[in-house]
């Protein structure tokens, strides 16, 4: 998606965003094109003060003059914003492609409302084809990975387990690595997600369940908001 599409779908959940909110910022390219158009109108006098997901959001706010605050001093959030690497229907998201994926889901459970902003490719009828990212702690990560892939064999899934950044482990923001699952179709999140966290090592997933209330995606015909399918009024 180029940056212009991604600037559109920030700008459209910019005008959610009302004086003295309590923002949570989110991660990626699609939530930097927001924090780019949230500082231009807090250097126009808008007063708001966000909890940023990422060390690197972190960063790009304080070099643009965002107010921030941690979770620990506000931790009631109006509204997170935030990208994701696919979402359905029923706005289920797989995000973690960037790896924040843990202060990502803290913060957007932490408000009363989560804004996806994306590109209208990340759509998709069921979730899966982006491999879901799951958080481990580094301690007993080869223990970890086999009752992943145990756990993914009870459902029915033959999944390749990828760490990511192989033989130089990524590390997030919390000190963990990430191993990305490729599922191709995810049949039934949520009993996916109860499986992965039962596991002790699985710090958390990249399944966002029942987490967002809107979606802006942007694509060549403007910019399209979505509500969950069963909130739709018809
Ligand atoms: C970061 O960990 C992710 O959850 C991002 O929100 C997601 O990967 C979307 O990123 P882009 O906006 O760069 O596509």
């Amino acid at each position: 998606m180029s940056d212009q599409l991604k600037r559109q779908a920030a700008e459209a959940a910019l005008e959610e965003v009302t004086p003295g909110m309590r923002l949570g910022i989110g991660t990626g390219s699609t939530a930097e094109q927001f924090v780019r158009a949230l500082a231009e109108k807090v250097q126009g006098g808008l007063s708001v003060i966000g909890v940023p997901t990422s060390e690197r959001t972190a960063a790009l706010c304080r070099e643009l003059g965002v107010p921030l605050a941690t979770l620990e001093e506000c931790p009631e959030l109006d509204l997170t914003v935030d990208g994701a690497d696919e979402l359905d229907p029923k706005l289920r998201l797989i995000k973690g492609g960037g790896g924040a994926l843990l202060r990502e889901k803290i913060v957007a459970t932490a408000s009363r409302r989560m804004i996806v902003i994306a590109d209208a490719s990340k759509k998709v009828a069921r979730l899966g084809a982006f491999a879901l990212p799951v958080e481990v702690v580094p301690f007993g990560l080869r223990v970890t990975r086999n009752a992943v892939a145990r756990a993914l064999s009870n459902l029915g899934y033959d999944a390749p387990i990828l760490l990511r950044g192989g033989d130089t482990p990524f590390v997030t923001d919390g000190g963990h690595h990430i191993l990305d699952i490729d599922l191709r179709e995810i049949t039934d999140p949520e009993a996916l997600s109860r499986s992965l966290l039962d596991i002790p090592g699985v710090v958390d997933h990249g399944l966002f369940l029942g987490i967002a209330d809107a979606a802006y995606l942007a694509g060549a015909d403007g910019v399209e908001r979505l509500l969950p399918v069963a909130d739709q009024q018809n």
